[in-house]
């Protein structure tokens, strides 16, 4: 089957340029497709190719065939979320307290059996687990008794250099020695906080908020003062302007590409933006840059670090969203707090190890991990439109949901009366997960919000999963 360059067969291209058109409002509800034969002609393709992409479009729900007329967009249309509403001005500052609930769910979604839509990592068949056993073969074959010191923090001098060099490719200089490698992107965002803040301290964070967040913040002791994300703008800049006037905030904790829960990126001038302000005040911005090579977009986009010129930005990422979660190997820039990072990461661990940052290193120069990236992001995009479909055909007609352009999750917000963690209670009785929305809240907002990760192929368990939420909805109405 000929392929498209991106990894896509060519009839799946079809359907996701005609999927994207649709979900843009490109292609209106009631506009014809053209036909067959007009098609073959426009794309250059077999009437076989084009009546697959049809039927698959069919199958989603996004077109439907007339007799003897054709092809039509359908009339079933698939909403956007409002932004969520900003905090009242009175609980400007809040305590964190959220472990219970979040340890409570989290541990309770690792049973392998469920249908893991409430999982916050990629479905784990879609890693290059082969070729990375042969990197970290190599690695433990070529390693040296001198190399286990010399990974010691920063860490690993060729890793490093591999995470600059992709930086670089995107116009970001990273000095190689002001990287430092850490266990996974929580560890650098736990130490970057920990280096610039103090128990009582305020940090300026996204509402919703990735619960490892939260999580951050109520170990060391810190209060929220929570800025609303719009869906697809990101962290609103205007309300932590005012919030940064009126309150002394410490730092500010943001995603601003492909945003967890939400999807959200920030358009380059509001990253840009955020970075001034930030300079301006002279406060350090935690940047959470976890799923930015998840994008679906031809270019990646770039990061607020990009902007970066008085080093106010501390940038986190990993590879555990794009290789190999179980490896735990991350990093931070963390520009003018590089010290303070290091520091801290020597009292805190130590070290990562320093087999799992050689066989990355290795993997990096050698793996094809941009190869790998584009099949991943083709796969999550297409995916993405099979379980729009799946929330279309099960959840009530006024459920709303996010169109992210990258990542794996969608947020649904079902109809005000749902109790979403009831919802999680039922369905997890019968083997499927969901992130309920109060985890992603200091206030246990979101309660008829969920997260759900579209990165396992839709398969008979899928559907079914969908099947019994859908059940389980409607029988809160
Ligand atoms: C938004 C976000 N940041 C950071 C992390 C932690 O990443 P890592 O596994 O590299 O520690 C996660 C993992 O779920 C995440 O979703």
């Amino acid at each position: 089957m000929a392929r498209f360059g991106s990894g896509m067969k060519l009839y799946e291209k079809l359907v996701h340029d005609i999927a994207t058109a649709i979900r843009a409002g490109i292609l209106a509800p009631g506009e014809k497709l053209p036909s067959v034969r007009q098609a073959c002609l426009n794309h250059k393709l077999s009437p076989a190719t084009i009546f697959k992409a049809y039927y698959e479009l069919e199958n989603l729900g996004l077109i439907r065939a007339q007799p003897k007329s054709g092809y039509y967009v359908s009339h079933h249309a698939i909403k956007t979320i409002p932004a969520p509403s900003k905090p009242v001005t009175q609980q400007e500052s809040t305590a964190v307290n959220v472990s219970d609930l979040v340890f409570s769910i989290l541990s309770s979604i690792k049973n392998a059996a469920t249908v893991p839509l409430g999982s916050a990592f990629p479905w784990p068949a879609l890693f290059p687990l082969e070729r990375l056993s042969r990197s970290l073969a190599r690695a433990t074959k070529h390693m040296g008794a001198a190399d286990i010191v010399e990974s010691l923090p920063p860490g690993n001098q060729d890793l490093r250099r591999q995470i600059a060099k992709r930086y670089l490719m995107q116009g970001i200089e990273a000095d190689v020695d002001r990287i430092v490698i850490t266990n996974g992107a929580f560890e650098a965002l736990n130490l970057c906080l920990e280096a610039v803040t103090k128990p009582g301290d305020l940090v300026a964070i996204e509402s919703p908020a990735f619960y490892g967040c939260l999580q951050a913040l109520e170990r060391l002791q810190l209060k929220a003062v929570e800025i609303p994300v719009d869906p697809v703008l990101g962290m609103d800049l205007e309300y932590l302007e005012q919030m940064l006037e009126k309150c002394p905030i410490r730092a500010c904790w943001s995603m601003t590409s492909l945003q967890n829960p939400l999807g959200a990126s920030m358009p380059t001038e509001r990253k840009r933006a955020l970075v001034e302000l930030v300079t301006r005040y002279q406060i350090p911005l935690i940047e959470d840059d976890v799923y930015g090579e998840l994008h679906f977009s031809a270019q990646q986009h770039q990061p607020a670090k990009a902007f970066d010129r008085e080093g106010y930005v501390m940038h986190c990422s990993s590879f555990s969203k794009t290789l190999a979660p179980g490896y735990r190997v991350g990093w931070t820039l963390p520009g003018r707090y590089e010290q303070e990072v290091e520091r801290l990461k020597v009292i805190t661990s130590l070290s990562t190890s320093t087999i799992a940052q050689a066989a990355i290193a290795d993997y990096l120069q050698h793996g094809g991990y941009d190869r790998h990236l584009r099949k991943l992001r083709a796969q999550f995009e297409l995916q993405q439109h099979h379980y729009l479909h799946l929330v279309a055909q099960h959840f009530p007609a006024d459920t709303c949901v996010t169109r992210p352009h990258g990542g794996y999750f969608l947020w649904v917000a079902l109809p005000e009366h749902v109790d979403v963690l009831r919802l999680f209670r039922e369905a997890l009785a019968q083997g499927v997960s969901i992130a309920p929305g109060p985890i992603f809240s200091v206030r246990h907002q979101y309660a008829h919000c969920i997260r759900l990760n579209y990165s396992q192929p839709v398969d008979a368990d899928v559907e079914q999963a969908f099947r019994t939420l859908g059940r389980f909805i409607a029988e809160q109405g």
